[in-house]
C-alpha cells in the first residue's frame, strides 16, 4: 500500500479497499490508539514504533479549534502514548490541544461547543461530546488549573438537564441560543429521528457518564451512568447477543443493521462501571460486556485474518441517514474492541 505520511485508515469501500481519511477527521486518533493498545499488550517495539509514527500524523491538530473532537483525536493518540510508554514531548501536546478544545467552552450555555454554527443550530451540542471529557480531566491533573475541571462538571451537568429523556435515553443534538443560552431545538443528525434513541450515542453518554464518576467521584454522574446502562441493557429492542441495531427505534427491526461499534464502546464502559457498584449489580453488568465481547469475537463480527480490509470487526454503521459507512468496518469499533479485551483481562 503506498500511502501519504499525512492519512489514516478509516474504513473500506465496497471493492474492500482502504479509505484513508486526513488527520482532521474525527477519527484520526483511533488507529494510533490501537497500535498503543497492541503495544501495551505485547510488550513489542513493532508495535511502539509504528504507533510513534502514526501518531505523529496528528500532531497538528494540536492548535485545531473547529471541532470538539479533539480528545478522539488526541487523547486516544498521544493520551495512551504518553500514558503507556512516556513519550517526550506528548504532554506538551496534549496541553496545546486542550486549550484549543477549551476554546469552544460557551459559557452562557455551560457547554462546550460541538459542530460550529449551521443552518437550523446555533450552537449545536451532541452526546458523543461526553467523549472529550476524560482528555479535559487530563488536563486539569497535569496543569492544576480548574477550569479544565470546572468545564467538564459543567458540560456534563448542562447534558444531564438537556439531552436526556424521562427513560434516561438521550437525544443526539441539542442545540443552544447562543444569546440567551437556552435550549432551541432537540433533534437528530446520525438517528431514526429526533425522538429514537441513536444506539451509539446511548454508548458515548454511557461510557462519558461513566468516566466523569470515575475522574470526579460526584455520585450524579455514576447514577446517569447506571440509568443509562439499565436502559440500553432492558431495552425491549436489545438483541439477545447484545449488539444493538444502529438505533432502538430503527423501524426495520428486527431486520435493521447491528452496530457493532455501539457493542465495543458499550462493553467497554461497562466493564469499567462494573467495578464501580456492588457486586451483584457490577456482576451483571460483566455478564452482559461477556456477552457483547463473545458475540464480536464470533465470525459473524470478527473478520478472517487478512479479510476485511485487515480491520478486526466488520459490522459498524457511520450514519445510516447520511448514507456513509454502513454495515463496514470502522476504526473507533477496533479501537473500543480491544480496550474492552484489555479491560476485561485485568479482570481475570
Ligand atoms: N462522533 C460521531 C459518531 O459517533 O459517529
Amino acid at each position: 500500500m503506498k500511502e501519504k505520511p499525512d492519512l489514516l485508515p478509516r474504513t473500506i469501500d465496497t471493492t474492500g479497499t482502504l479509505v484513508t481519511s486526513k488527520s482532521s477527521w474525527w477519527c484520526s486518533g483511533f488507529f494510533p490508539g490501537s497500535l498503543w493498545y497492541l503495544y501495551e499488550f505485547s510488550g513489542d517495539e513493532n508495535f511502539r514504533a509504528a504507533a510513534v509514527d502514526i501518531t505523529s500524523r496528528i500532531e497538528k491538530e494540536r492548535n485545531n479549534t473547529g471541532t470538539h473532537d479533539l480528545g478522539f483525536m488526541l487523547y486516544c493518540s498521544f493520551g495512551n502514548g504518553l500514558r503507556i510508554s512516556n513519550e517526550e514531548g506528548y504532554s506538551n501536546v496534549l496541553m496545546t490541544g486542550a486549550h484549543s478544545l477549551a476554546t469552544r467552552y460557551r459559557p452562557e450555555i455551560g457547554c462546550i461547543q460541538s459542530w460550529n454554527s449551521r443552518i437550523g443550530w446555533q450552537c449545536p451540542v451532541i452526546i458523543d461530546n461526553m467523549m472529550n471529557l476524560e482528555f479535559l480531566m487530563w488536563a486539569f491533573r497535569h496543569s492544576g488549573d480548574s477550569s479544565f475541571y470546572n468545564i467538564c462538571v459543567t458540560h456534563s451537568d448542562t447534558t444531564i438537564n438537556n439531552h436526556f429523556r424521562h427513560d434516561y435515553s438521550s437525544y443526539h443534538v441539542v442545540s443552544y441560543d447562543t444569546i440567551t443560552g437556552r435550549v432551541e431545538k432537540k433533534q437528530t443528525h446520525q438517528g431514526y429521528s429526533d425522538e429514537s434513541a441513536w444506539a451509539r450515542g446511548q454508548s458515548w453518554g454511557l461510557y462519558g457518564y461513566t468516566v466523569m464518576y470515575r475522574e470526579t467521584g460526584l455520585q450524579r454522574y455514576l447514577d446517569q451512568a447506571l440509568h443509562i446502562a439499565d436502559f440500553m441493557i432492558n431495552h425491549p429492542n436489545m438483541p439477545e447477543d447484545m449488539i444493538p441495531y444502529w438505533d432502538f427505534n430503527a423501524p426495520d427491526i428486527p431486520d435493521a443493521k447491528r452496530d457493532a461499534s455501539a457493542g465495543a464502546v458499550m462493553a467497554s464502559a461497562l466493564i469499567e462501571l462494573s467495578g464501580m457498584v456492588d457486586s451483584v449489580k457490577g456482576q451483571s453488568y460483566l455478564k452482559v460486556a461477556e456477552k457483547q465481547i463473545r458475540t464480536l469475537s464470533s465470525p459473524e463480527y470478527l473478520a478472517k485474518q487478512g479479510e476485511n480490509g485487515n480491520f478486526i470487526l466488520k459490522h459498524s454503521v457511520g450514519s445510516i441517514p447520511g448514507k456513509s459507512e454502513v454495515d463496514v468496518p470502522l476504526t473507533y469499533a477496533d479501537y473500543y474492541f480491544i480496550e474492552a479485551l484489555l479491560r476485561y483481562r485485568k479482570l481475570i
